[in-house]
């Protein structure tokens, strides 16, 4: 028997010129949603490797979904103002005059510089650095120099594109495009996106005993599924992987619960461990994984939170933002939040390695899909599902006359 034929189906050496000549429909129509967990297969490689993808993933997936824009705490005052990319498009929220935070294309109306260039901070107004326009918090344009005389020009059309914004526990979201009513997931407001479940579960954690003290940034040589693929596997990954997180969780009773747009995983904790540094500052009763559709992770232990939001860069380029909260600020606990954030690092630097491990992977003629745990990796079909649904109308509609 050949090398070939000995690989299964899900394995199959995949035709290397037919998916460079493959349409984009091809592509999506490849993976199938309909099989049950114990007969899915992951999506296929072309989904991480293929720039048609990620480029049908940047008008559906990125621009019709609630993506985190800012922290609310970055946004505390009238004026305060946090700049962004999303779907590679630029966005500024801000809090206004009247006290109200709002989403603009941060994109100018003379000739499309950025009128805000700086990550984050506060103004009085927003001034194009370019040629000097000026906007009010609220968008709307108030400054033109030396351009009298222009006709056919009313200043109050002219303001800043706006951008849906909404707000939810910690964060800001804004959602570039509503999507129609074939994107089952995308017309939603945000509160009927995340659900009742989920935002009664959140009330409960009390984050607004958290507060934020830290952000630290990954550029990953890989596709941004991977590393979500890798947050979704129930955990299968922690005892091989990640040995010191392992000893404090209780994998055996490891859950895992998907909601219509959202997946909670949760480890009981247990005391102790073998690794000191890690048991020091990862107890309590659970720890709970909130994965929010696309690309947004909420990660609690008792009195420690962090988030991880993950950025598509380039199809096989990627950022993740974590952002650092705690209960206790005071400067006893200094040394301990501090220490948190090192093993939150060291655990992502063995996730990273794996993650560009994978991308390299899915480029190899001799894979093409895999399957999926069914104990473990519920989640991950859940997300898989959830793209298909979000590309297949991306290719429907494009494809409408
Ligand atoms: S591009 Fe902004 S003032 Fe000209
Ligand atoms: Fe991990």
């Amino acid at each position: 028997m050949t090398e070939s034929r000995r690989l299964s189906a899900h394995q199959a050496a995949k035709p290397q010129t037919q998916i460079m000549e493959a349409c984009l429909k091809d592509i999506v129509d490849a993976y199938n949603p309909d099989a049950p967990l114990a007969e899915a297969s992951t999506i296929p490689a072309p989904w991480y490797t293929d720039e048609r993808i990620f480029e049908l993933e940047k008008q559906t997936v990125f621009s019709k979904s609630w993506q985190m824009a800012a922290r609310s705490d970055q946004l505390g005052g009238r004026g305060n103002y946090v700049t962004s990319e999303i779907a590679g498009e630029p966005i500024v929220v801000v809090r206004g005059d009247d006290d109200v935070v709002r989403g603009f294309f941060n994109v100018c109306r003379h000739h499309a510089a950025a009128v805000m260039t700086e990550a984050a901070g506060r103004a009085h107004q927003m001034r194009c650095p370019y040629h000097g326009w000026t906007y009010s918090l609220q968008g709307e344009l108030k400054g033109t120099p030396d351009f009298s005389g222009v006709c056919n020009f009313k200043k109050e059309d002219m303001g800043l594109a706006p951008v849906e914004t909404s707000n939810w526990e910690k964060w800001i979201f804004t959602r570039l495009d509503r999507g129609s009513e074939s994107l089952n997931q995308t017309e939603k407001s945000l509160a009927d996106f995340l659900g009742n479940v989920l935002v009664n579960q959140f009330k409960s954690l009390r984050l607004e005993t958290l507060h934020w003290i830290e952000r630290r940034c990954y550029t990953l040589n890989c596709n941004w599924k991977v590393f979500v693929d890798n947050y979704l596997d129930g955990g299968y990954h922690v005892p091989h992987l990640h040995k010191g997180l392992d000893s404090v969780l209780d994998y055996q009773n490891y859950t895992i619960e998907n909601g219509a747009h959202s997946c909670l995983q949760s480890s009981p904790m247990v005391s102790g461990g073998d690794d000191d540094q890690v048991g020091a500052v990862r107890s309590g009763g659970r720890a709970l994984y909130y994965w929010l559709y696309p690309n947004f992770m909420i990660n609690w232990y008792e009195g420690v939170l962090d988030t991880n939001l993950v950025r598509p860069l380039a199809v096989d380029r990627t950022e993740v933002i974590f952002d650092f909260y705690f209960a206790d600020l005071s400067a006893a606990a200094r040394e301990r939040n501090l220490a948190s954030i090192d093993v939150g690092d060291r655990i992502q630097q063995e996730d990273l390695d794996i993650c560009e491990s994978v991308q390299r992977g899915l480029g190899s003629r001799a894979y093409n899909a895999g399957r999926l745990s069914v104990r473990r990796e519920a989640g991950e079909h859940l997300f898989h599902r959830l793209l298909c649904a979000d590309l297949r109308a991306g290719v429907e509609s494009a494809n409408d006359p």
